[in-house]
């Protein structure tokens, strides 16, 4: 058959916390063409740490690039169409490897991508069983409590040094303090640092200089966005912080180099794809917000995967909030474009929730399953479910709280359940726009959305209802990828996305607006800020 004929096209690959996909978008329209996802592992070796496996993030990669390239071929067409390949991913993920071997050098087995082939090389066997042996700690986990505890103690000047620098609170949330907890218990780690063979990276850093040779000339870089969630990062300069750096006890050698989110890094050195360049790198919260288009001062989106974050756009200017919400890079969509500042609510557990109730309490077999069991009882009957499985995030940032569900009676169901933990992931946005409003002064007349989660329509109309203001979302829901794609096609000796809202003609607007009366909503959002207080102080 012929093969169809576009516009140029543009891929994106959405490295999650759950899972990898690589979607192909025409850069003309914005039309999703085909996409390929897979499910990441993520282990729980013990209490409160969370691992992932870098060389099963890499490999996944490799095979949804290589899977959507074969669809693309089943609709005929042409993939040397596609011109650039975005990268967004899951932010503060910490990775340490070694540019000698290209190992994770917390990791037991390895075999470094062969750039020479023409094929991508399997580093993990697809269906082993490879364990994830902590090899990149997952922004989630909690194992440096006790050195957020002992840094905090021991911050020079005042007590805004980190804050004012980095616009984030000391939290083990940030790769800092994952990074030094690796330095100080991976012998691996200490020796590689020692004999210059460590390099550190975020998942971007570690995909890109993979993806453009790894051991064979790779590039080591991350971008703005990305840098701005280490703690290492000065968001003022854009540069990494000496000072910072000395505090933190991090060689400043083994950083990656700091770019702007849109602009070529590098080739992909093997694949279907060989030869196309890497030109777009956002983290995964910039990205949507790109993808949205909210390129003004006061435009604002919330994202919902495994956590849920609202980014607020605040142009050029640092804004600093008095209400628990961060402030950082939300992108420089060029080398000599001015960078852009968001302020953001990050919330941990959302689709996470959904997740535990999966593989955890097995309430229901796969994550469509939730909308079916809250839709049977249409409330939760007085039940709370309050998901501090990592401490709670902002307004709070409270890493003394943990999980739990309150209001049961003999009559609460699995469906009751179901229904407060989707109610959950909405009081929780609630919690981070009251703040964000508080902040910002004016409040949001609407909230855009975006994420995985945005098909379930209760939770919609919920979010609608609790937020007592309407939610609008696109009708394709992959805008974290496709502000990747934005950013890649955009950049300079690519040029083949203009960023005009035109360009985003294939993507339509749902609306909810709210439906119960305000004082409902309010009661509900007060019964569950008692929840919340419960919640708060459980381990000390
Ligand atoms: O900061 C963590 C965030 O980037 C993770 O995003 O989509 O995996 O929930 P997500």
């Amino acid at each position: 058959a012929k093969k169809a004929v576009l516009g140029p096209l543009v891929g994106a690959v959405d490295q999650g916390t759950s899972s990898t996909r690589f979607l192909v978008f025409n850069s003309k329209t914005a039309e999703l063409l085909s996409h390929h996802q897979v499910e990441i592992k993520q282990e729980f070796p013990r209490e409160g740490w969370v691992e992932q496996d870098p060389k099963e993030i890499l490999q996944s990669v490799y095979e949804c690039i290589e899977k959507t390239c074969e669809k693309l071929g089943q609709l005929n067409i042409d993939i040397s169409n596609i011109k650039a390949i975005g990268v967004s991913n899951q932010r503060e993920t910490t990775v340490v490897w070694d540019k000698v071997t290209g190992e994770p050098l917390y990791n037991a087995v390895a075999a470094p991508v062969s750039p020479g082939s023409s094929v991508p090389v399997a580093v993990v066997p697809s269906g082993s069983s490879v364990p994830a042996a902590g090899a990149s700690s997952v922004w989630l986990d909690l194992r440096t409590q006790s050195t957020v505890e002992n840094l905090s103690k021991r911050i020079p000047g005042n007590n805004n040094f980190v804050k004012s620098k980095t616009g984030l609170p000391l939290s083990t949330y940030f790769s800092a303090v994952k990074l030094r907890w690796l330095l100080d218990n991976v012998k691996k780690v200490q020796e590689a640092v020692e004999e210059n063979r460590a390099l550190f990276g975020t998942i971007d850093s570690w995909l890109i200089w993979s993806l453009t040779g790894g051991i064979h000339g790779g590039v080591h870089c991350t971008d703005v966005t990305n840098a701005s969630r280490t703690m290492l990062f000065n968001i003022h300069s854009l540069e990494w912080d000496k000072e910072l750096c000395e505090f933190f006890g991090i060689p400043m050698e083994i950083l990656p180099n700091v770019r702007s989110s849109s602009e070529i890094y590098g080739l992909m050195k093997a694949g279907a794809l060989e030869g196309v360049p890497i030109s777009g790198c956002l983290g995964d919260q910039s990205a949507a917000l790109v993808g949205q288009m909210c390129f003004q001062d006061g435009q604002a989106k919330n994202t919902y995967g495994t956590g849920c974050f609202l980014l607020c756009n605040t142009g050029h200017k640092c804004v600093f909030s008095e209400h628990g919400l961060l402030t950082t890079v939300a992108y420089k969509l060029g080398r000599d474009k001015p960078v852009y500042y968001a302020l953001e609510g990050s919330v941990a557990i959302a689709g996470a929730v959904i997740r535990w109730l999966r593989d955890n309490l097995g309430i229901i077999k796969s994550s469509e399953e939730i909308e079916k069991l809250a839709k049977e009882v249409g409330t939760s009957y007085g039940c709370y479910f309050v998901p501090a499985f990592s401490g709670l995030y902002a307004p709070y940032w409270e890493p003394s709280a943990r999980g739990i569900i309150c209001g049961l009676t003999q009559f609460t169901n699995k469906c009751h359940i179901a229904f407060a933990a989707l109610e959950a992931v909405c009081f929780q946005t609630r919690e981070i726009l009251d703040a964000m409003n508080r902040d910002c002064g004016i409040p949001l007349s609407h909230l855009q959305v975006d994420g995985g989660m945005t098909s379930n329509k209760i939770l919609m109309q919920l979010q609608a209802d609790i937020l007592y203001i309407p939610v609008v979302k696109p009708s394709m829901p992959e805008t974290t990828a496709l502000g990747a794609a934005m950013a890649a096609g955009a950049a300079e000796g690519v040029g083949v996305w203009s960023l005009e809202p035109e360009d985003l003609s294939a993507v339509t607007m749902e609306r909810f607006e709210p439906q119960i009366n305000a004082e409902e909503s309010e009661i509900r959002y007060s019964t569950w800020k008692k929840a919340v207080m419960k919640s708060i102080g459980w381990v000390t």
